[in-house]
C-alpha cells in the first residue's frame, strides 16, 4: 500500500476529504492509481480535464510554450493572451476578456464589474440578486454570493451587496429587485447544488426582466461553459445572451485559468482597476487556445452532446434496474443520477471499488462529469457498473428491511 495517505494527512490541512485512491497516472478517460488499478474517470478533476487526462495535443502544446514563453504579467503583449482573447470574442456574444486563474476569481471579476457599472450607471446600485444552493467559489466574494450558507458562516460577517432567491423563481426575482439592485448572477444549471437544470424558459425570462429593470445579466459558466453541456456556452441553448460570463474549469483542459467576460457597454473595467499577476500567463493561454480550437475544430463539442445523449438514455434506463433510481437530470456531459434516497455517498464508494470514480454532490445525487473526448464504450462500461452498484445495493436493503 503506498504511505502517501498517511504523510499526506500529516501535513495538509483538513479541509479536504480526499477518496482513498492515490493517482498516479492518467489517459483520456482513464486513471491508474498506485496500486496499478485501473479506474473510469467520470469526475475529471471537477470537470477541468475537458479533453481528457494527458491529451497528447495538449501536452505537446504546454511543453512547446515551457520552452518558449511562460509568464511576462500583463504589463506586456503576448500572442498567445491576445489568441485566447480573440477565440472566446469570436465563439461568444461577449466582446471583451479579463484573465484570471480560477472559476472564484472570474466570479470575483464579474462582482467588480456589475458593481462598478451599477454605481456609475444606476445611481449607485450594487446589490447582487443570486440564488440559494447555487456555488460561485470559496474566496470571500465569491462566498458570498454563494447560496450555501454553510461556506461562509464560520468566516465572520460576509461581503454585504447579496440578496438569495429560489432557482427557477422569476417571480421572487422580481420580488428582490429594488433601486441598489444591479445584477442578477446564475448559473445556467447549478452544477454544485445538484445538477438543476431550470424550467426551459427561466433564463429567456430573468434576461425579460433584466431588460425592463435596465440591470445586468451574470452568467457563472464555470461548470457549464466550454462545450461541458453540449454547445460552446450553456446560454446557447436557452437562447438568450449575458452582459457579463465567467469561464474556468474545462477552458484550460486541466491548466488553471479563468476568465470574465462582458458586452462592450459593461467592460467598465480602467486601468488600475483589476488584476492578476498570473492572470493570462503564456502556458495557460496557450492551452486554453488549443481547448477552444479542439472544441469546435477537433469535433469534441459534437461529441460532447451525442455522448451526453447517450448517457442520458442509458442512466434514465437504470430506473428499470433499480428501485433506487428516481431519473436523470442535466446537459450534455454534466449529468446527475437522482436516486431514491440518500444513499448517494454509498454508491460513489462502490462504484470507485468496482473502478469508476464519480461524485456524490447531493446526498440522493450522483454527479457524472467525463471527459468531452468520451467514447460510447467508456458511457456504457459506466453505467453498466453503476448500474450493477444500485441495483446490489436495492437488493441489500430490501434483504435487511
Ligand atoms: C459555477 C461555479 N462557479 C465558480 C466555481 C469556483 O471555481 P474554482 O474552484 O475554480 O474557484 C465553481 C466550482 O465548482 C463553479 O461550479
Amino acid at each position: 500500500m503506498s504511505d502517501i495517505p498517511t504523510r499526506d494527512a500529516a501535513v495538509h490541512m483538513t479541509n479536504y476529504r480526499r477518496m482513498p485512491v492515490t493517482i498516479v497516472r492518467g489517459e483520456g478517460s482513464r486513471v491508474w492509481d498506485t496500486e496499478g488499478r485501473e479506474y473510469l474517470d467520470f469526475i475529471q478533476g471537477v470537470a477541468v480535464n475537458s479533453l481528457g487526462h494527458a491529451n497528447p495535443g495538449l501536452a505537446d502544446v504546454i511543453a512547446k510554450q515551457a520552452h518558449t514563453l511562460m509568464a511576462t504579467s500583463n504589463l506586456f503583449y503576448t500572442e498567445e493572451r491576445t489568441r485566447l482573447a480573440e477565440l472566446l470574442v469570436a465563439n461568444s456574444v461577449l466582446d471583451r476578456v479579463f484573465f484570471c486563474n480560477s472559476g472564484a476569481e472570474a466570479v470575483e471579476g464579474a462582482i467588480k464589474i456589475a458593481r462598478k457599472w451599477g454605481i456609475q450607471n444606476r445611481e449607485g446600485a450594487y446589490e447582487i440578486i443570486s440564488t440559494h444552493n447555487s456555488f460561485h467559489g470559496r474566496t470571500l466574494a465569491a462566498v458570498a454570493a454563494t447560496g450555501t450558507p454553510h461556506y461562509r458562516e464560520p468566516f465572520g460577517p460576509p461581503m454585504p451587496g447579496f440578496v438569495f432567491v429560489d432557482y427557477n423563481d422569476v417571480e421572487q426575482i422580481k420580488a428582490a429587485t429594488t433601486p441598489r439592485t444591479c445584477a442578477v448572477l446564475l448559473e445556467p444549471i447549478q452544477g454544485e447544488g445538484g445538477v438543476n437544470v431550470p424550467d426551459a424558459d427561466y433564463l429567456k425570462r430573468v434576461r425579460a426582466w433584466c431588460d425592463e429593470q435596465g440591470i445586468l445579466l451574470i452568467l457563472d459558466e464555470v461548470q457549464t461553459g466550454v462545450g461541458r453541456t453540449g454547445t460552446m456556452w450553456a446560454y446557447e441553448q436557452a437562447g438568450i445572451e449575458p452582459d457579463i460570463m465567467t469561464s474556468a474549469k474545462g477552458l484550460g483542459g486541466g491548466m488553471p485559468i479563468g476568465a470574465v467576460l462582458a458586452k462592450e457597454a459593461y467592460a467598465v473595467f480602467e486601468p488600475g482597476d483589476h488584476g492578476s499577476t498570473f492572470g493570462g500567463n503564456s502556458l495557460a493561454v496557450a492551452a486554453g487556445a488549443y481547448v477552444i480550437t479542439q472544441m469546435i475544430d477537433g469535433g469534441v463539442i459534437a461529441n460532447a452532446m451525442a455522448r451526453g445523449d447517450q448517457l442520458a438514455r442509458r442512466l434514465a434506463a437504470l430506473e428499470d434496474v433499480s428501485p433506487l433510481v428516481g431519473g436523470q437530470r442535466g446537459a450534455g456531459l454534466l449529468r446527475g443520477l437522482e436516486l431514491t434516497a440518500d444513499v448517494a455517498p454509498e454508491v460513489v464508494a462502490r462504484s470507485l471499488e468496482r473502478g469508476l470514480i464519480l461524485n456524490p454532490v447531493r446526498p440522493n445525487v450522483v454527479r457524472f462529469m467525463p471527459p468531452l473526448t468520451v467514447t460510447a464504450e467508456e458511457i456504457d462500461r459506466a453505467v453498466e457498473i453503476v448500474g450493477g452498484v444500485v441495483r446490489d445495493l436495492a437488493a441489500e436493503r430490501a434483504a435487511a428491511r
